[in-house]
């Protein structure tokens, strides 16, 4: 969909949106002879101009009758409200039948950023994936082409185009991978897919394939790739906006394509859901595209551990004890506790290889932070405060919130395995702190680092402001607001 800023409302067929904060109908004077039935009409639908009301109606635009949508934008801060003014707007016009719609913001006083932040929005609610469904009726069929952003500060098109335009794709890059089926992406085609997908942008991309894996010693990410017959890869993305030298802050997301629980086989009910077990790494390459799109000034490695889990022959059995590329050793008692696995070597791997001044990894990981969190936050686990800090602010500003779980000493205990340095699960209580604490007995030389258990952010049952039901591309936004608050000065 194609995104406009404009002075003034164009000639022709479109839908009209005007934005009303709360009681106050003051932008409805545009409207001219028709704001008294349009304002009669909102008070009939007990419209009151909330953060969640839209309201629909025909007016008569001086010859004909023009669709009109009416969206509240509540009280909240401007740059948020603007975001749901446009995902909003999107969300009622996409099948409407309409092909332009124009959101109209004069006299609202939105600076550049909230102004380019309503075409934000809207794009970001526009995404959708209809690749499979070839029976779509007509009016099922999004017809909306164009969003015309009118009145807004005259700097807001090229902020929408330097700053949200390249964020929007890197969303776009993760939903992608993250609703196509596991028949279609797996770790070889996700890498196809992402290297298609960023070219051009001046990312650096190296890939390493099953014998480079086992050169290393990456045992435990093989050791989970071993039962499927798609091979596993390590996707590298480097970008360096701060120029060559200065060592990067690391991005390491768990990319497995599929996860059936290994031989610690997963009931089959719900099971398609683990197609987005790759989420992690969705959201890590979605942010190298938007850095590198808006040519973020910051050294930034990302770093993918894609595997599919599969049961099969060849399959590792609980039980075995597998040698990491650290050197420490893990008994698996669980074979459904795969993405530390695979984090572990990818997380010995950034720090043998690159020297981050950070490591932030990014992962779908456990049922029991859905149990602990919902859908609503994130659980952030970190061993430094400053960056634990720094990243629940970028939650808070970009909307992919972070709730801090703790790490301990007792919990690291629990992991303890009479056989090797470590076992790949505890107990079920505390099931993401354990998880969190396996990762962190790879974090070498209390290098910063920070763990995001995302397993109940990668999709949702529910539509909103800026998303439809499906694939959300949580993570993507996360990141890209820490860069810009923290490491681009
Ligand atoms: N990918 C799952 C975690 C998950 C569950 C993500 C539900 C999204 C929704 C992970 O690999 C897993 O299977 N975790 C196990 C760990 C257990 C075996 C210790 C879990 O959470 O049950
Ligand atoms: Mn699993
Ligand atoms: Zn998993």
């Amino acid at each position: 969909m194609k995104i406009r800023f404009a002075d003034s409302r164009p000639a022709g067929e479109y839908a009209l949106v005007l934005p009303v904060a709360g009681k106050d109908r003051g932008t409805l004077s545009s409207l001219g002879a028709s704001e008294k039935a349009v304002s009669a009409a909102l008070d009939r639908q007990r419209f009151e101009g909330d953060a969640s009301g839209v309201a629909e109606q025909f007016y008569d635009d001086g010859g004909g009758a023009r669709r009109l949508i009416v969206v509240g934008t509540g009280s909240s801060a401007p740059k948020e409200a603007a975001e749901k003014l446009g995902g909003n707007a999107v969300a009622r016009l996409l099948t409407s039948g309409e092909k332009i719609a124009v959101i109209d913001i004069t006299g609202l006083n939105y600076d550049a950023d909230a102004a380019a932040r309503v075409g934000f929005g809207a794009l970001l609610r526009s995404w959708r994936h209809d690749r499979y469904r070839t029976k779509l009726k007509d009016n099922q069929k999004p017809t909306l082409e164009e969003v015309v952003v009118v009145g807004g500060d005259p700097a807001a098109a090229k902020r929408y185009e330097d700053r949200w335009a390249p964020v929007a794709k890197g969303v776009s890059l993760t939903r992608e991978l993250v609703t196509e089926p596991a028949n279609i992406i797996y770790p070889e085609t996700f890498v196809d897919h992402v290297t298609a997908s960023v070219d051009g942008l001046g990312l650096e991309v190296e890939v390493l394939d099953r014998a480079a894996m086992t050169e290393l010693g990456m045992g435990a990410l093989l050791g989970v790739a071993q039962g499927s017959v798609r091979e596993a890869r390590l996707l590298i993305l480097k970008w360096t906006g701060a120029g060559a030298g200065a060592p990067p802050v690391a991005f390491v997301g768990k990319g497995v394509t599929f996860d059936t629980g290994g031989i610690s086989i997963k009931p089959a009910a719900g099971m398609e859901a683990m197609k987005w077990d790759m989420g992690g790494a969705g959201a890590v390459v979605g942010a190298m595209k938007a850095l590198a799109g808006r040519k973020a000034k910051a050294n930034i490695v990302g770093i993918c551990g894609l595997v599919e889990n599969m049961p099969g022959g060849n399959a590792q059995r609980p039980g075995d004890v597998v040698t990491t590329m650290s050197g420490q050793t893990v008994e698996v008692i669980n074979t459904d506790a795969e993405g530390r696995l695979v984090l572990a070597d990818a997380v010995t791997y950034v720090q043998r290889n690159f020297k981050p001044t950070a490591i932030i990894d990014l992962a779908t990981l456990t049922g029991a932070i859905l149990i602990s969190l919902g859908h609503e936050w994130a659980g952030l686990f970190s061993n430094n405060e400053d960056l634990a800090g720094k990243l629940q602010a970028a939650g808070e500003e970009s909307g992919d919130k972070l709730w801090r779980m703790p790490l301990a000493e007792t919990f690291d205990r629990l992991i303890d395995s009479p056989i090797a340095d470590m076992k790949n699960v505890g107990p079920r209580e505390g099931g993401s702190i354990t998880a969190a604490q396996f990762i962190q007995r790879f974090v070498e030389n209390d290098t910063k680092w920070a763990h995001i258990d995302m397993a109940g952010k990668a999709w949702s049952d529910k539509a909103a402001s800026t998303f439809d039901k499906g694939a959300t591309g949580f993570g993507v936004r996360l990141l890209d607001q820490y860069v810009a608050d923290n490491l681009e000065h």
